[in-house]
């Protein structure tokens, strides 16, 4: 039975308290909500309540076993869920909170099984979002919320593709326009010496190493194997994956020879950025000096990507630290690990539509 989905206009930055109070009412009623955070879309339920929690599985066709992250407002609030591995930590997260960085933390009894998914970890993160801050806040619970999208589909970075996807599979869903950073937060698990990426996002490493001293960063956090054995459960599932063939162009010189063919004409979509990718057939993700910039327009693309007539789309590789990390990574899984040359795209082009 689909579920009648309200849609709340509110503005993230300076939220109207009525729109803040009407989501705070359905989480408190053990219903879910769809709110905008700093990166992408949440699909949030009280985080206290088991039943609350099923409905975010159901909702997205969410494997049981890939745990949630707990949405804080506060420092306190991270008290009652979590033990902290040594006094120096809650300084250190004060650093990043709120902000795009998620830590894993030895989970309290509170946490219900659902959120969890059997770790004996729980993932919080405080959000620098004022409409998601807000709505925790007046729901007074942590909101578990993974990302607001169907599972195995790119993250939501705009409310009209969550009203496109989401409706009739939550009770509520904020029209709060395009998010500001587009790529998820950045997983660190606080568990180990040293702490370990499990995720890059759009907290970078460099400034993690600033705060943290050293981490290791598993191969899997690149984006460089598909782990089966999953360090984070979410690992082993397809993620952020656009419905057509989506390849990356081994080298910059191989996308820039593709680029010198009629590449419309063989209906190959080129994605990059403005610099490298700047004819009619490109669909441009912003400049190279700015790739927080491009991690905001990834998603879209992805689903620009799935509503045009191309048959087929490549990209070019990003440099592989700061904020880059996380791009490559994200643009790994959504290629499925396939790297394409010029050669082996123009076969695959001059084949039949179907073999593509
Ligand atoms: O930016 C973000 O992090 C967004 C916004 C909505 O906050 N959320 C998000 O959630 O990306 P999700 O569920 O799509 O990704 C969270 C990842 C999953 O891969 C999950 O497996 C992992 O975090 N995770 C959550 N709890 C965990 C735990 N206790 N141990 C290991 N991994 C965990
Ligand atoms: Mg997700």
């Amino acid at each position: 039975m689909p579920l009648h989905t309200r849609i709340v206009k509110a503005d993230q930055d300076n939220p109207d308290p009525e729109a803040v109070k009407s989501g705070a009412a359905v989480i408190l009623a053990g219903g879910t909500v769809i709110f905008p955070t700093e990166t992408v879309y949440g699909l949030g339920a009280n985080g206290l309540d088991q039943d609350a929690c099923l409905k975010i599985f159901t909702a997205k066709n969410r494997p049981a076993d890939n745990p949630l992250i707990l949405h804080i407002s506060s420092l306190e609030m991270l008290d009652g869920i979590a033990v902290l591995p040594d006094s120096s930590v809650r300084q250190r997260l004060a650093h990043f909170w709120p902000g795009p960085l998620t830590v894993l933390l030895e989970k309290t009894d509170v946490v219900p099984a659902a959120v969890s998914a059997g770790q004996p970890t729980v993932a919080v993160r405080m959000p620098d979002n004022r409409l998601a801050l807000e709505l925790i806040s007046a729901s007074g619970v942590p909101i578990a919320a993974p990302s607001a999208n169907l599972s195995t589909r790119p993250s939501i970075t705009d409310s009209q593709d969550a009203v496109r996807e989401m409706s009739g599979r939550v009770d509520l869903i904020y029209d709060s326009g395009k998010t500001s950073f587009g790529v998820e937060s950045t997983i660190l698990d606080l568990t180990t010496t040293p702490p370990r990426l499990l995720r890059a996002g759009s907290t970078t490493v460099e400034s993690l190493q600033e705060v943290f001293g050293s981490i290791e960063i598993s191969d899997a956090a690149r984006g460089t194997v598909e782990s089966n054995v999953a360090i984070t459960p979410g690992m082993k599932y397809r993620h952020y994956a656009p419905e057509k063939p989506f390849f990356l162009m081994n080298s910059m010189e191989d996308f820039r020879r593709l680029l010198d063919l009629d590449l419309g004409h063989l209906g190959i979509l080129a994605m990059g950025a403005d610099e490298v990718c700047s004819k009619d057939q490109c669909l441009r993700l912003g400049s190279m000096n700015d790739l927080r910039q491009v991690g905001h327009n990834l998603f879209s693309a992805f689903r620009e990507l799935d509503r045009s007539d191309f048959n087929m789309a490549v990209i070019h590789p990003f440099p592989e630290n700061g904020y880059g990390l996380a791009i490559m990574n994200r643009i790994r899984k959504a290629t499925g690990h396939r790297v394409i040359t010029t050669e082996e795209v123009l076969e695959l082009a001059g084949n039949s539509n179907q073999t593509l």
